[in-house]
């Protein structure tokens, strides 16, 4: 491993800082993400060594996922604190992380009546039974008797927490959560002492804090994480989320302070900033809430990736902490490369929220760049050797076949891979030329940079024959030759291959080439549901002067995480690009004339749309497998992975691309 140079690149990033009574050796915090590692309220060993590699890889201070600190919460993805069952294991947990001379911090959160699962909530609590914007559910408006027992809850188990070694708290009072429900008028009419106004809404906030400093005492840190905009009527803006940290500074009990965006409405995405906005897009709104609590450490939050954006927060003032979410995911020992100077070896975040999605969709934290998440040995690791070399052959230079391609060549294998264009990276590329896509490239430079580093030999500009791959004889063959999207069929015969009706990827690589506007409409039959379509959509809005997207599907964006789809709609909105669901295109369409007939996929009714000057389509993908059958025939072992096995994901592709070369 490389040396740390004597002096980092970074020193503000890298300098110590107080707080509370603590000192962090820099200012790097994993900010609070729920991995649902645990199981049945389990700590699990993926659970502590998830944090390890954190605590490992260079963050100083770490905010656990919720935990389960209320008699009410019994999700099983939750470290159950409250009954005791995890005692050892928590101990083990902040010894783990405190061995890499980090603090752990637990999150003291409860969801109330928020809910994304697609349905409404049968067991809510909330302040008051309005509706949830997202899910519809109506909690039970809790009693003041049970939100003083709630408190005494949380205190007990932060108790816990710290007998087990953790070194603070962070109270979870934004996202649209039960705090933060607390907070805003909008789902707040309570009559008691914790509703009124703004002070009154705060009461829950402020108790909470003042009997977590009586009972664990002035060396416990205590954060909290407030909302600063969560853009829904009569919720918290800015100017109510400053008086919010007025009366949290005003306790003079809080440690730091960080702020987060959206609300569980139609506004969560913006607590998951993307590309499609600028980079780090609440730092200096956050440092203007700052100054309502002069001296007390902030924790800038959002969209920070590169080591340079920390540097720079630190340098100017902006905050004193450097809190990272999915940066953190992605690459463990962001932390450890940026001060040793080996920035080019960071897996950055491409912000795809894969992550997100997966704890979503109840399958635990994933990543699209990190097929690695959660293993023993996950910071800064590179592949043991292989018990012994083998010749591989991958034939294809997407995302799948370069994770194959870097991880067999660093762990000593001969690779060689054949590639059907000049450059690594597949449509995923092509992706990364697109509006919000420019993070994407992180995936494949990261792969060819590590792959050129352990040797692996290019074959740029040759689409293998069956004949090239066997004249190497090679022990494995790994053929990850993607996917194409199948020509579809109300279109004519006719033109097939003859570049009228491009795919929706040629017709991108053909515009990516080609700028200036056109007349007409530009339209897209969309029956793939992947973030592509719609950052292709945004370049054809450029292009042309209307864009329509028709899919047969219920809604746009089926396939992403519901934060992803959430952005797709608003920037469709303001775009005002169209878009018409539970459609198909049809046959009878007088292509020839610009005019494309649609009908309804329940009702039949048609619908047909003039002066069409562009149509390409985002049809199922068929894998491109045709060299499989001449290898396996010619006695070759074959591994087919991503698309080329069957299409699915970015997730998929890095993960299979991975899991073939550790088999070798
Ligand atoms: C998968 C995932 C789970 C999250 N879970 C929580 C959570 O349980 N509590 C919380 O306060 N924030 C949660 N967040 C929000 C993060 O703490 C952070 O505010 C957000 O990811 C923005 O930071 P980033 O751009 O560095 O990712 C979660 C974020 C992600 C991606």
């Amino acid at each position: 491993m490389n040396a740390p140079p004597a002096v980092t690149a970074y020193p503000h990033l890298f300098s110590p800082v107080t707080i509370g009574t603590r000192t962090l050796r820099n200012r790097i915090v994993h900010a609070s993400m729920s991995t649902h590692y645990a199981a049945a309220g389990r700590v699990t060993p993926r659970l502590i060594d998830y944090y390890a590699n954190r605590a490992r890889g260079g963050a100083s201070m770490l905010v656990s996922e919720p935990m389960a600190m209320l008699s009410w919460q019994n999700l099983p993805t939750r470290p159950a604190i409250l009954f005791g069952i995890n005692a050892g294991e928590l101990t083990r947990w902040a010894d783990a992380v405190g061995e890499h001379g980090s603090l752990m911090l637990g999150q003291i959160q409860d969801n109330g009546r928020g809910f994304r699962s697609g349905f409404r909530n049968p067991n809510a609590f909330g302040p008051s039974a309005l509706p949830d914007d997202l899910s519809g559910t109506v909690p039970h408006a809790l009693s003041t008797g049970q939100i003083e027992r709630m408190i005494a809850e949380f205190v007990q188990s932060a108790l816990a927490l710290q007998q087990a070694g953790f070194a603070g708290v962070e109270i979870s009072a934004g996202h649209g959560h039960l705090f933060h429900q607390f907070l805003a008028a909008r789902s707040n009419v309570r009559e008691d002492r914790y509703g009124g106004d703004l002070a009154g809404r705060a009461t829950l906030l402020l108790d909470l804090i003042a009997a977590l400093r009586s009972t664990c005492g002035s060396d416990f840190i205590i954060g909290t994480k407030l909302p600063a905009e969560d853009g829904m009527p009569d919720g918290i803006d800015l100017e109510a989320a400053a008086q919010i940290t007025t009366l949290v500074h005003a306790t003079g009990q809080v440690d730091y302070l960080t702020y987060c965006w959206g609300a569980h409405g139609d506004t969560l995405y913006e607590h998951l900033p993307d590309l499609h906005g600028p980079r780090t897009p609440y730092v200096d709104r956050i440092a203007a809430l700052g100054r309502a609590a002069p001296g007390m450490p902030l924790g800038a939050l959002g969209l920070i990736t590169d080591p340079n954006e920390g540097e720079r927060i630190v340098r100017d003032g902006l905050a004193d902490l450097v809190m990272l979410g999915r940066p953190l995911v992605t690459d463990p020992a962001w932390g450890i490369k940026a001060e040793a100077g080996r920035e080019a070896q960071i897996r950055y975040c491409v912000s795809c929220n894969t992550c997100w999605h997966m704890i979503n969709v109840g399958r635990g934290l994933h990543c699209d760049n990190n097929p690695r998440v959660g293993a023993p040995d996950e910071a800064d690791w590179t592949p043991e050797p292989a018990p012994v070399r083998r010749k591989i052959v991958i034939i294809g230079a997407g995302i799948a076949g370069m994770e194959a391609a870097w991880v067999a060549a660093a762990r000593g294998h001969d690779v060689t891979v054949f590639a059907a264009s000049h450059e690594a990276g597949g449509k995923t590329r092509l992706h990364a030329l697109l509006p919000g896509g420019e993070n994407l490239s992180s995936i494949y430079d990261y792969q060819r940079l590590a792959a050129e580093r352990a040797g692996a030999v290019f074959r740029w500009n040759m689409p293998a024959t069956a004949a090239d791959i066997i004249a190497l004889a090679p022990d494995h063959v790994v053929l990850a030759t993607g996917a194409t999207p199948a020509w579809p069929d109300y279109l004519p015969a006719e033109y097939r291959g003859e570049g009228f009706f491009p795919d929706l990827r040629e017709a991108m690589a053909d515009l990516a080439q080609r700028p200036g506007r056109q007349a007409g409409t530009a339209v897209i039959h969309d029956s793939d549901g992947t973030a592509f379509v719609y950052a292709a959509a945004e370049l054809l809005n450029d292009r042309f002067e209307r864009v329509v997207i028709l899919t047969d599907r219920e809604r746009l964006a089926a396939d992403e995480a519901m934060v992803t789809r959430q952005g797709v709609y608003a920037r469709l909105g303001r775009k005002g690009i169209d878009f018409v669901t539970s459609v198909r295109p049809l046959a009878t369409s007088r292509f020839e004339e610009g005019e494309l007939a649609y009908a309804d996929v329940f009702s039949g009714r048609q619908t047909v749309l003039t002066d069409v000057a562009l149509f390409t389509y985002a049809t199922a993908r068929i894998p491109d497998v045709a060299l499989e059958a001449p290898l396996r025939a010619a006695g070759l072992e074959v591994r087919t992975i991503g698309d080329a096995y069957a299409p699915r994901t970015v997730l998929a592709a890095t993960s299979e691309g991975y899991h073939a070369a550790m088999s070798f």
